[in-house]
């Protein structure tokens, strides 16, 4: 059994699958993290010196070669992941999707401040923001098994969400 937690960048995957791991005794693992630290790099020093596409690369191979090798975990996967053709199957492969459904001004709060994240440096970010989610929202519909919206609730109250939906006794 694992779980897989998908969203747009800020909707709380890392934060929340640190807990909901917790909760069960699973354990917890994260795209970027594996990344960062198979390369040595951070994402965002991947995305300046070998761009995006090279780091979308990195995401499909990092998901590929967890399946068969990941039990009783749950993962949370980079905003962007789902987002190319094919890895939405590899994800469903892996285990349950739920999709972290927030708003766009949810995120714009969660993530201001924020330097790491490539895609939404420089200007404008509520207008990249925006656009993004906006493409993105529905695949990540398709992609997921279940829907848990994050806007105002607390880590406890999505974990029993997400316990209910994937049919674990609490
Ligand atoms: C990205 C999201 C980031 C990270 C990279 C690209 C995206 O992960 O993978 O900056 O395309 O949405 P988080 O969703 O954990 O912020």
């Amino acid at each position: 059994m694992n779980i897989i937690l998908i969203g747009f960048m800020g909707c709380g995957k890392s934060s929340l699958g640190i807990r909901l791991a917790k909760k069960l005794g699973y354990e917890f693992c994260d795209t970027d993290q594996m990344i960062e630290k198979e390369s040595e790099k951070t994402i965002r020093t991947i995305f300046e010196n070998e761009g995006e596409e090279y780091f979308r690369n990195l995401e499909t191979s990092t998901i590929s070669n967890l399946i068969g090798n990941m039990n009783n975990s749950v993962l949370s996967v980079g905003g962007g992941l789902p987002i190319r053709k094919g890895n939405g199957d590899l994800l469903k492969q892996l285990g349950h999707v739920i999709y972290l459904k927030t708003s766009k001004e949810t995120i714009l709060k969660r993530l201001s401040g924020d330097k790491t994240r490539p895609l939404l440096s420089g200007d404008n970010k509520e207008e990249k923001v925006e656009d993004l989610l906006n493409l993105r929202e529905p695949i990540y519909e398709m992609a997921a098994n279940d829907i848990v919206i994050t806007d105002n609730k607390s880590f406890d109250d999505m974990i029993s969400d997400i316990i209910k939906l994937v049919n674990i006794p609490e």
